[in-house]
């Protein structure tokens, strides 16, 4: 079954009761930092090209990804999270000050750097990439810190979301934390995916639910399955899975099973578009949209994000436009 189209005067009313929601982001943050240049010579000391930087500049990423796309939206954002206690770390709660992310809850620990991904790009391709990054469990005196520091602030929140990179943040511990009642989307990686039980929706992507359930998902047959089976081992309302230039596939505890197609039409850039998914759907579903509607924006989201380059966000006033722009809606 094919969902109907959203109407604009539908997402221009659930767009305005997102702006002011408060969304609590728990997750794995990292820097992306990059580097360009240009390439004009072989290096003297090893076979390998020698870089003149003309730019430097970073970015969130990870967990960080969603709450700035919450932020674009609007809404009255929080992040939790780990640190090192190095520079990085710095630079990430400065980078969270500035676009207005509360920082209260992040932890600061001395055994791990703040995860950081640098790019080195030449004449617009990407020659290496270096990655600092523990993705090592938590101690259990973190755990009990970080705990206690959601555990006092997350009343505050209308809904949460567990944003997994798998570099180590979540525990069992911690997703109980954070069930208190309110609306919680996780967007697992496999490995991790049995922590999330009991909340509200998962929202893997393929390749992540085929991981999590071992299912080859080729077909749509296939593709029920998996969400039947996580829908289940997971004890969650919802099951989102996102296909990529197919859209995404929902499966309800109560029997809903929708199938959104995607609507892009130029892909320039997807990084990132789970992400931004994410982030709507679980505002959307703050603000008390049904949750076809909260999909439904969500894809429109992704599909105006994937039409831009790099890690992308989309304000109300772009994803207006796409819907208007869209043929049909
Ligand atoms: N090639 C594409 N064409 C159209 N829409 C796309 C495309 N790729 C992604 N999308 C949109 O973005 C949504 C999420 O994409 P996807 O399933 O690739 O998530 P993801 O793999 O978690 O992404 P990432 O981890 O890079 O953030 C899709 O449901 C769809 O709406
Ligand atoms: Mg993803």
């Amino acid at each position: 079954m094919f969902s109907k189209p959203l109407l604009h005067e539908d997402a221009q009313h659930w767009l305005a009761e997102m702006r002011e929601r408060r969304v609590l982001v728990i997750g794995d943050i990292m820097i992306d930092e990059w580097i360009w240049g240009r390439v004009s010579r072989i290096s003297p000391e090893a076979p390998v090209p020698v870089v003149a930087v003309s730019d430097h500049s970073f970015t969130l990423g990870g967990a960080g990804n969603v709450a700035n796309n919450l932020r674009a939206l609007g809404a009255s954002v929080g992040f939790a999270g780990i640190v090192g206690n190095d520079a990085e770390g710095d630079r990430v709660i400065g980078m969270l000050e500035k676009e207005h992310v509360n920082h209260d809850f992040v932890l600061r620990v001395d055994d791990r750097p703040t995860t950081r991904k640098t790019r080195v790009v030449a004449h617009n391709q990407q020659v290496v990439r270096a990655d600092w990054e523990s993705s090592a469990p938590l101690r259990s005196q973190d755990v009990s810190d970080f705990c206690k520091k959601l555990a006092k602030g997350i009343s505050q929140y209308d809904a949460i979301v567990l944003s997994d990179y798998a570099k180590g943040v979540f525990s069992r511990e911690i997703v109980e934390t954070a069930l208190v009642g309110k609306i919680t989307v996780a967007d697992p990686k496999p490995k991790n995916i049995d922590l999330f039980s009991g909340v509200t929706c998962v929202a893997p992507n393929v390749f992540e639910a085929s991981g999590a359930t071992g299912l080859d998902i080729t077909d749509d047959v296939q593709l029920t399955k998996a969400g039947l089976s996580l829908l289940e081992r997971l004890n969650c309302r919802y099951v989102v899975i996102t296909l990529g230039e197919r859209g995404m596939a929902l499966f309800g505890a109560e029997g809903e099973h929708m199938m959104i197609p995607s609507v892009a039409r130029t892909v320039f850039d997807v990084s990132g578009a789970g992400d931004t998914v994410t982030a709507v759907l679980t505002l959307a579903l703050a603000a008390g949209a049904p949750i076809i509607s909260a999909l439904q924006l969500a894809n429109f989201s992704a599909g105006a994000v994937v039409e831009k380059l790099g890690t992308a966000t989309a304000t109300s006033d772009e994803i207006l436009a796409f819907i208007e722009e869209i043929p049909g809606e």
